[in-house]
């Protein structure tokens, strides 16, 4: 009973961590601490009120965050990868986004599952596609592909040791972000001809990626839209198109793959990735919420299972269609065009 009390009570205010979090982030906490300070210094470094600066302070040291010792408060070191800007995972970016987009969006959770719709007009007062609404300013491109790309590496790292890339001559990702999957790929198999196609904004995005990392000249670069079907020609043996057929409704997931079986060559192989839900649908949790996010956020996107994916990829004519599971958080969907 107390347990029971315990786990409700304490999920209906989970909002409070990851609002003190965002909040955190906002301040620049993280910043002002740095390699260790005082409270003094974190409240003049983030222009705080010191009552609420420590209150603050108090709330990240409880959380886990930070750590107090002598006066001085320092990064737990297992987190500062994530907390500071020029750490190697850096979460900032998904707490803006997070407060941008998906907060004021899951307030009107209950009336998107009442009316099966997404709650943009409601919540934004606007009628534009998801895409559309997160890609109208740069930033808001950038800190999402930034923590994509950050949340992809465990998939990307288990990709590069669990598919044999051997056989293949030319590698396109199809929505790539932030091209982090064709850069590490191209790294590890330097004799594949790498290519990335995605929406205008993100593609803007990306080359400014490939230019910094120094891949400009490594790896093309298309615009295309895979369910208008406006695709460059695509010459490539390997295609794969990430964490993208659960942003939309079944209905245009079946319009994506026709469009990209239709575009693929003869004896291409295809693989989709995605963290699919498990067989008997009781799990996992953050698939399962995802899901809902996909509902409230976007055009009728959804999670599926495993078998649901690969039926997708079968009606739209692939072939050899199999699921290959990974050691890390995605499954390969995968179908070859005959
Ligand atoms: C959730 S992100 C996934 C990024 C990356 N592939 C990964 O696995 O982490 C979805 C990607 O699909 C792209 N995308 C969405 N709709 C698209 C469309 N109709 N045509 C081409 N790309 C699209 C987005 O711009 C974005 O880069």
């Amino acid at each position: 009973m107390e347990n029971a009390l315990s786990t409700v009570s304490s999920t209906l205010l989970s909002f409070f961590n990851s609002q003190a979090l965002i909040a955190a982030y906002d301040v620049e906490i993280f910043e002002a601490i740095g390699d260790g300070a005082t409270s003094q210094e974190v409240f003049e470094h983030c222009n705080l009120p010191e009552s609420t600066g420590h209150q603050l302070l108090v709330a990240m040291v409880a959380m886990g965050f930070v750590e107090y010792r002598g006066d001085i408060y320092t990064l737990k070191p297992d987190m500062a990868p994530c907390l500071l800007k020029n750490g190697t995972q850096y979460m900032g970016t998904l707490a803006r986004h997070a407060s941008k987009f998906l907060y004021p969006l899951w307030a009107n959770s209950a009336q998107a599952i009442r009316t099966n719709s997404n709650q943009r007009k409601e919540t934004f007062g606007d009628e534009r596609k998801w895409f559309d609404i997160l890609y109208s300013e740069p930033n808001d491109v950038a800190d999402f592909h930034a923590f994509l790309s950050v949340l992809a590496d465990p998939f990307v790292e288990s990709f590069l040791k669990g598919f044999n890339f051997s056989p293949y001559k030319a590698f396109l990702d199809l929505g790539s972000g932030r091209a982090a999957l064709p850069r590490a790929i191209l790294a590890a198999n330097p004799h594949l001809n790498v290519a990335v196609c995605d929406l205008p904004e993100a593609v803007d995005h990306m080359r400014q990626e490939l230019m910094s990392s120094g891949h400009s000249d490594q790896v093309d670069v298309y615009i295309g839209d895979v369910i208008s079907g406006d695709l460059p020609e695509i010459t490539q043996d390997l295609v794969h198109m990430g964490w993208m057929l659960h942003d939309y409704s079944i209905k245009t997931q079946k319009c994506i793959l026709a469009n990209v079986f239709k575009a693929l060559p003869s004896g291409a192989t295809f693989i989709a990735s995605e963290t699919p839900l498990l067989d008997d649908e009781t799990g996992p949790t953050f698939v399962a919420l995802l899901s809902i996010n996909m509902l409230i956020s976007s055009d009728g996107g959804i999670e599926s299972t495993t078998a649901q994916y690969l039926d997708r990829l079968c009606e739209a004519g692939f072939t050899n269609v199999r699921a290959v599971t990974l050691d890390g958080p995605r499954t390969l969907l995968i179908g070859e065009k005959p």
